[in-house]
């Protein structure tokens, strides 16, 4: 693997996802692989888990971590050709070439701005790093995915199913703020890709990029979407069509114990309690949002692996 940008960087997710099941049995198995590598890991915007479980897994790996909060540093500039005389202080150019110097894999979090959505899905913080950098890049989370949620996502459904092709519906859900649609079109591809029945519920105004969810159903009328479903994958995204905004923030559209049935209830984290999800599924042994969280460090081990393989 040369880069890890789009789950698309992944050529074959059942062996991935059987390699960091096999991982996470024995975390330690490639305890050397990363001796004397050095993973930088660059945050643009807020993390708990990304941050977290992408230091352990490159710890598990022999690997040595920096961590740069780009609020603490220079501000970055990334169009070509721009007359530097404003705010920003430091060019993509020299900045990507420059943190290469001192890291043999880079891992970027930087989130989209949801007011530009040619911007937003132009992806050029990701993009920049990947034109400019001299050594592969991770994508923490960017404007338009989230692809180390997306497989950590993948070995959780994969690990706990007990069924060959489980029913697995993405359930909207409300929220004050406005959020990126990263988590829900990272998690569709990856659907798109395992052998699953998969549709999504949303209220109208609430779909998704049309190029992403083609060949996908989309069924309005969430009581029915969650019929009989073996996961249940409950995320708030602002609208896409009218981009950014908040339509509704409809309540009935929460998840509740009472709409479950037996299915496992899945989240990326965080999650606001009694708005997306009512206390009494969290609090539930539906809920399998811990083990999402602690897959999260195997998704990154696997990726940082076949990434450190082809250094
Ligand atoms: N799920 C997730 O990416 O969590 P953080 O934003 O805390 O990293």
């Amino acid at each position: 693997m040369n880069n890890y940008s789009s789950i698309h960087d992944i050529s074959d997710p059942l062996a991935i996802i059987k390699d960091a099941i096999s991982i996470k049995a024995n975390p330690f198995q490639f305890e050397s692989l990363g001796q004397h590598k050095t993973l930088v890991m660059l945050f643009f915007n807020s993390s708990l888990r990304t941050r977290l479980s992408t230091e352990k897994a490159a710890k598990n790996l022999g690997m040595d971590v920096m961590v740069l909060n780009l609020d603490n540093a220079w501000n970055l500039e990334f169009e070509d050709g721009t007359v530097m005389n404003m705010g920003t202080s430091e060019h993509i150019k020299e900045a990507a070439q420059v943190i290469s110097q001192y890291a043999d894999v880079i891992a970027v979090r930087a989130f989209p701005s949801l007011v530009d959505k040619t911007k937003d899905e132009a992806e050029i913080v990701i993009n920049s790093f990947k034109s400019y950098a001299t050594v592969p890049v991770i994508n923490m989370e960017s404007s338009t995915g989230h692809p180390l949620q997306a497989l950590t996502d993948a070995i959780s459904i994969s690990e706990l199913t007990k069924k060959k092709k489980p029913k697995v519906v993405l359930s909207w859900a409300p929220h004050p703020k406005a959020l990126p649609h990263a988590v829900a079109n990272s998690f569709v591809k990856m659907m798109h890709r395992l052998d699953v029945d998969f549709q999504i519920t949303h209220p109208t105004g609430y779909e998704l990029n049309p190029e992403i969810t083609k060949n996908t159903t989309i069924n309005y009328n969430q009581e029915e979407a969650l019929k009989d479903a073996d996961f249940v994958y409950v995320k708030n995204w602002s609208s896409y069509k009218y981009y950014g905004k908040v339509l509704n923030e409809d309540p009935n559209w929460m998840m509740a114990k009472s709409k479950l049935g037996n299915a496992k209830f899945m989240h990326c984290l965080p999650v606001r309690r009694n708005v997306v999800v009512e206390d009494a599924v969290l609090d539930s042994n539906q809920s399998i949002v811990i083990e999402q969280a602690k897959n999260r460090t195997f998704a990154a081990q696997v990726v940082l692996k076949k990434i450190l393989e082809n250094l």
